[in-house]
C-alpha cells in the first residue's frame, strides 16, 4: 500500500512487527490503524476490493474457543487477497508437547504472519521472540487487543471522537478486556474508570503504565469499587463475562460475588443520556448485563462484533502487507 502520511506514521512503521499488546504501539500508530480500518470498511462497502495480501498466509493457533475471531480473521485474510490457516493445539503436535519455540521456528518457514489465541501472556510472548513473521494476539488471559481495536473503532464511528470522552468499564477488572480498554483509551486519550470487586481489580502494572500514558494524553485512569462511580456521566459503558475462559470452575462463586456489578437500566440511568454499550461477546444475559441493555436502544454490540472484521484486516494489512 501507499506510504500514507498520517499521524506521521507510514505503512512502513508497522512491517513485520508483532500485534501483542497496545502498549507496544504508539498513539498515533494506534490512530493511524483506526483511520486505515474506516478506509478499509468504506471500500468494503463501496465493492472496492485491494488484495495486498495476495500470496500471503496466515497461520491461526487456537488453543481455545472462539466465533467472531476466527471467523472475523479467516474472512478478512481472504478478502485481502491472502489465505489462513486454522490450527487447533488439540490437532497440531503444540498440543502433545513440541516446544514453542521449535514450532514458531517451523511455522515462520511456511507462513506470513501467524495469529494465536492461548492462556499465558508469556507464551504468545515466546512464540513471538522465536517467529521471523509478525505475530498477532488473538486473546491471552492478559491481553485482547485486536477486540478494543475494534472498541475504539466503534465508539469514533458513533461519537465521531475517541479524546475526551469517559469510557465506564464494571465487572471483572482483572480480564483481557479490561486490561487492553485500560491501554487502548490511555493511549487515545479517553478517561476511563474501571469498577471491580475488592480483589478483582486490574493488574497492577498494566494500570500504573496506564495511568501515565493517559497523563501525558491529557486523559485519566481511575479504578474502583464503585459501579456508580464508573458510570456515572459515562459517554461509552462497557462490561465483559464475569467468567473468562478457563475460569469455569469458579463461576458459581463469581456470580455471586460479581451481581452488585450488572449492567442494568439503574446502572445506566447515571449514565450520560447518549451512551452507548459495548460488550466484546459472548455476553451472558441477566449476569454481567440484563438484556434491556444488551438488547437496548443503546447497544453497540453488533457493529463492535462487525468492526472485528475492518479493525483486523487494518492490523494484517499494516504488518504483513508490506513484506
Ligand atoms: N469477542 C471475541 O473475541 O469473541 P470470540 O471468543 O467468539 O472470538
Ligand atoms: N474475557 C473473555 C473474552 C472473550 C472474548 C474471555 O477471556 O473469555
Amino acid at each position: 500500500m501507499e506510504a500514507k502520511q498520517t499521524y506521521g506514521v507510514t505503512s512502513s512503521n508497522f512491517t513485520g512487527q508483532d500485534f501483542l499488546a497496545l502498549s507496544d504501539f504508539h498513539s498515533s500508530e494506534i490512530m493511524y490503524l483506526l483511520e486505515k480500518a474506516v478506509q478499509i470498511k468504506a471500500e468494503l462497502k463501496e465493492g472496492i476490493r485491494r488484495k495486498p495480501l495476495e500470496g500471503k498466509v496466515l497461520a491461526m493457533i487456537f488453543d481455545k474457543a472462539s466465533t467472531r475471531t476466527r471467523v472475523s480473521f479467516e474472512v478478512g485474510v481472504v478478502q485481502l487477497g491472502g489465505d489462513p490457516i486454522f490450527l487447533s493445539t488439540k490437532d497440531i503436535q503444540l498440543g502433545r508437547g513440541e516446544s514453542i519455540e521449535d514450532t514458531a521456528k517451523v511455522l515462520s518457514g511456511y507462513v506470513d504472519g501467524i495469529l494465536i489465541r492461548t492462556f499465558a501472556h508469556r507464551t504468545i510472548e515466546q512464540f513471538a521472540a522465536h517467529a521471523d513473521v509478525p505475530v498477532i494476539n488473538g486473546l491471552t488471559d492478559l491481553h485482547h487487543p485486536t477486540q478494543v481495536m475494534a472498541d475504539l473503532l466503534t465508539i469514533l464511528e458513533h461519537k465521531g471522537k475517541l479524546a475526551g470522552l469517559k469510557l465506564g468499564y464494571v465487572g471483572d477488572g482483572y480480564n483481557n478486556m479490561t486490561h487492553s480498554l485500560l491501554e487502548g483509551a490511555a493511549k487515545v486519550g479517553m478517561d476511563i474508570t474501571v469498577a471491580s470487586p475488592f480483589g478483582y481489580e486490574p493488574d497492577q502494572m498494566i494500570r500504573d503504565h496506564a495511568k501515565l500514558v493517559a497523563k501525558q494524553n491529557g486523559s485519566s485512569v481511575v479504578i474502583s469499587n464503585s459501579p456508580e462511580e464508573a458510570i456515572t456521566d459515562a459517554d461509552v459503558v462497557v462490561t465483559d463475562t464475569w467468567s473468562s475462559m478457563g475460569m469455569e470452575a469458579e463461576a458459581d462463586e463469581r456470580n455471586e460475588i460479581f451481581k452488585p456489578y450488572q449492567v442494568n437500566a439503574d446502572l445506566c440511568a447515571k449514565a450520560k443520556d447518549d451512551y452507548i454499550f459495548l460488550h466484546c461477546l459472548p455476553a451472558y444475559r441477566g449476569k454481567e448485563v440484563t438484556s434491556e441493555i444488551i438488547d437496548g436502544p443503546h447497544s453497540v454490540v453488533f457493529d463492535e462484533a462487525e468492526n472485528r472484521l475492518h479493525a483486523q484486516k487494518a492490523i494484517m494489512e499494516a504488518l504483513m502487507g508490506g513484506m
